[in-house]
């Protein structure tokens, strides 16, 4: 059978990434190989976003450049997956007349049929069913090509209905997976060389909770007892579901990183509640100040919406409180986006946009100055790092490679690639005494166990 090229373009959360990475391996056996060439392909998958405004238009403005490519070549299949298509079903064909193929969150089992009927009776088809039951296993094909690092989605849906929030309506109810499979899934990708999981979900922490196949802290437990993976992570947890038992895991579990995401969304509790999230500012930080006992050096990061529908200046200020009362290591912020079915679409008094704007700048310059801060701290430090591979800036006459301590911060280091190689081949991470820091990275040097310094970083590099 004739090989044909696939290009995924994936927006979006980490979920999506997990999904792109299994509609590539469902459509293998139809011959469909990956190209990052958009002339190449025969196919073209857009997994899509619909969390904010933003994230669609950008899905919006990939398909009207494929428009072209489609008059051209003869045969090519466009076919939209993901969020937005969960959304807006067959009304993607009013917009993008061109496209073939609108598959929803839950349709990627039945992918190769979908795309087969495409190709042989050239017919256009929408299939967004949402199914309580999906046939995980049938996606599997666990070859990992290199990465240390590993995605494994252990929950699908939410049913959280934040008020601003599109998820419940487009990823369907909270399912989460059998804990056999998923364990499963993680022993054959550590075997093919992952070291490091994250577990995915949009409320991993509430694992099990809807069907009682176990509590997330258990499931932490099993998963920190498989051989030869080194590290955990877990993103993202809800603050109204972190259990004492829980906490308990950042002290006792070896293998889970001192890292924890915990949005907050707003400081304010007159929005909190208006947002539907089910915890105080107050029950809020209690969280943070247990995650903390627990595990002084605990990494914190959260998310934060600002104009939410009845904002006021009062309530901002009570979000930019608790920033300075928690300090986190990093935040990501956005300005509040009306949201179709998500109920604060009908909520009156919609802060202005310029007022956003001015919201959000603010907001993100007071949290630069402890993310620095932060970062600042660790220079001196000598931290055990999983190195990810050649670093972005990566060129042909340095080896620069980058990594993460286990609080989460990317630390890019240079090293001569036949030294790391063989160091590697021994110590699964590495050390390195960090040099530098910078606003969203570290910059350090490479201590190997026999205490000499990568000497081509050295000469490079050392500060
Ligand atoms: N399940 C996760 C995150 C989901 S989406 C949680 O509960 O925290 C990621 C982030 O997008 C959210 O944390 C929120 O800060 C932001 N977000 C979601 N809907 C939004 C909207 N309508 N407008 C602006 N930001 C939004
Ligand atoms: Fe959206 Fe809330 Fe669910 Fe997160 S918990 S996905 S913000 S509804
Ligand atoms: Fe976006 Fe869907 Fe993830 S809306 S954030 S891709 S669950």
């Amino acid at each position: 059978m004739k090989t044909k090229y696939l290009y995924i373009n994936t927006i979006g959360c980490q979920m999506n990434v997990y999904d792109s990475e299994s509609i590539a391996r469902i459509l293998l056996p139809l011959n469909y190989k990956e190209t990052l060439s958009l002339e190449k392909a025969d196919l073209i998958i857009v997994n899509t976003c619909a969390i904010r405004e933003k994230a669609e238009q950008k899905v919006f403005s990939f398909l009207g450049r494929l428009s072209k490519l489609k008059r051209k070549k003869k045969g090519l299949i466009i076919a939209v997956g993901g969020c937005v298509a969960q959304q807006e079903g067959k009304k993607i064909f009013t917009r993008t007349p061109f496209v073939d193929l609108v598959f929803g969150t839950q349709s990627i089992n039945r992918l190769p049929f979908l795309i087969k009927t495409v190709e042989t009776k050239k017919e256009r088809i929408v299939d967004i069913k949402l199914s309580e039951y999906m046939d995980e296993k049938k996606r599997y094909n666990y070859k990992n090509n290199g990465k240390a690092t590993a995605f494994v989605t252990i929950m699908r849906g939410c049913d959280n209905y934040c008020t601003y929030c599109v998820v419940p309506y487009v990823r369907g109810q909270e399912i989460s997976r059998n804990s056999e499979e998923i364990l499963y899934e993680i022993k054959s990708l550590v075997d093919s060389g992952v070291k490091e999981i994250t577990l995915l979900g949009q409320n991993v922490n509430s694992y099990g909770e809807r069907h009682g196949v176990s509590s997330f802290s258990e499931l932490l437990l099993r998963v920190n007892n498989i051989k030869g993976l080194l590290r955990i992570r877990f993103t993202t947890s809800h603050p109204k579901d972190i259990s004492d038992d829980l906490v308990a895991c950042f002290k006792n579990l070896s293998r889970l990183c001192k890292h924890i995401h915990l949005p907050a969304q707003s400081g304010s509790n007159q929005i909190l509640k208006k947002m539907n999230r089910k915890y105080s500012k107050e029950e809020y930080i209690e969280k943070i100040d247990k995650l903390r006992g627990a595990c002084p050096d605990i990494a914190i990061t959260s998310d934060f919406i600002v104009g939410f529908p009845g904002e006021t200046r009062a309530d901002y200020a009570e979000t930019l409180d608790l920033i300075k009362r928690v300090e986190y290591d990093n935040i990501f912020a956005f300005k509040y986006s009306d949201r179709p079915n998500a109920a604060a679409a009908a909520f009156l008094n919609k802060v202005s946009e310029e007022e956003k704007k001015e919201r959000l700048k603010n907001l993100l310059n007071l949290q630069q100055h402890y993310t620095a801060l932060k970062n600042q701290n660790y220079i001196g430090r000598t931290e055990a790092i999983l190195v990810e591979g050649p670093s972005k800036k990566q060129n042909k006459s340095i080896s620069e490679w980058t990594g993460r301590t286990s609080t989460n911060r990317i630390v890019n280091f240079a090293c001569d690639e036949k030294i790391l190689a063989n160091e590697l081949s021994a110590n699964k991470l590495i050390n390195v005494i960090i040099e530098k820091s910078f606003s969203n990275s570290l910059w350090g040097r490479v201590v190997f166990n026999n205490q000499k310094a990568c000497h081509k970083g050295k000469k490079n590099y050392a500060a």
